[in-house]
C-alpha cells in the first residue's frame, strides 16, 4: 500500500474542511492508505511511515501558523530521511489576495528544504488548493483533486 498522510491545524474548523477533502480524494485511489492527523498528534515517525505527506495551514500573518512550523522544525531530527517523498500544501485564509499562496509556498519550500517533491498543476491553483473563509464546494473539489494527484503520483513513485 500506499502510505499518504493529510496533517492539518485548525482552530475555527476551515483548514479542517478542505484536510478532510483532500483525505477523501487521496482515499479514493486505488492501494492507497490515508490517515487524517491533527497537527498537535504528528510525530516524526507518522513522517517516516509516509510515503506523501500533505500539509494544510490557515494563513496567519501571509504564511503557515506557527503550530505547523513548529512541526516542520521538529522533523529536523529526521533530516534527510523526508528525502524524496512528495509533498503538498493547501490553506484557508480570510480572505483572497490575502496571503495564501505565500502560506502554500511556506509550507512548499520547508518540503523542499527537506528533499521532498512538490508536483504542480495546470489544472486550478498552481501552489495548492485554498479557501477564503468557509470552503465553498468548488474550494474542496480542488482539495479532493490534490488528495487524487498526490495519492496517484505517490503510487506511481512509491507503490
Ligand atoms: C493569528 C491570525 C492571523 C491571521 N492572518 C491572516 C492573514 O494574514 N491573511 C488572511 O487572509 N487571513 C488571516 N487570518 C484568518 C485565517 O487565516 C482564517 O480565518 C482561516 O480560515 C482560519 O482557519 P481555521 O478555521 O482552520 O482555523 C488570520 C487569523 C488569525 C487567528
Amino acid at each position: 500500500m500506499t502510505r499518504i498522510l493529510v496533517v492539518y491545524f485548525s482552530v475555527t474548523g476551515n483548514t479542517r474542511l478542505m484536510a478532510e477533502a483532500v483525505a477523501e480524494g487521496a482515499s479514493s485511489v486505488a492501494d492507497v492508505d490515508c490517515q487524517l492527523m491533527a497537527v498537535e498528534k504528528v510525530t516524526n515517525e507518522d513522517w517516516v511511515a509516509a510515503d506523501g505527506i500533505i500539509v494544510g495551514s490557515p494563513t496567519y500573518f501571509g504564511q503557515m501558523a506557527a503550530e505547523v512550523k513548529g512541526m516542520f522544525d521538529v522533523t529536523e531530527r529526521i533530516y534527510g530521511q523526508l528525502e524524496g517523498k512528495v509533498g503538498a500544501a493547501f490553506t484557508t485564509s480570510g480572505g483572497l489576495g490575502c496571503g495564501h499562496e505565500l502560506t502554500n509556498m511556506s509550507i512548499i519550500t520547508a518540503m523542499l528544504v527537506a528533499g521532498m517533491v512538490v508536483g504542480g498543476t495546470t489544472k486550478g491553483p498552481h501552489f495548492g488548493p485554498f479557501a477564503a473563509g468557509t470552503p465553498a464546494e468548488k474550494d474542496l473539489e480542488q482539495a479532493r483533486a490534490l488528495g487524487v494527484r498526490v495519492a496517484a503520483l505517490t503510487r506511481k513513485l512509491f507503490g
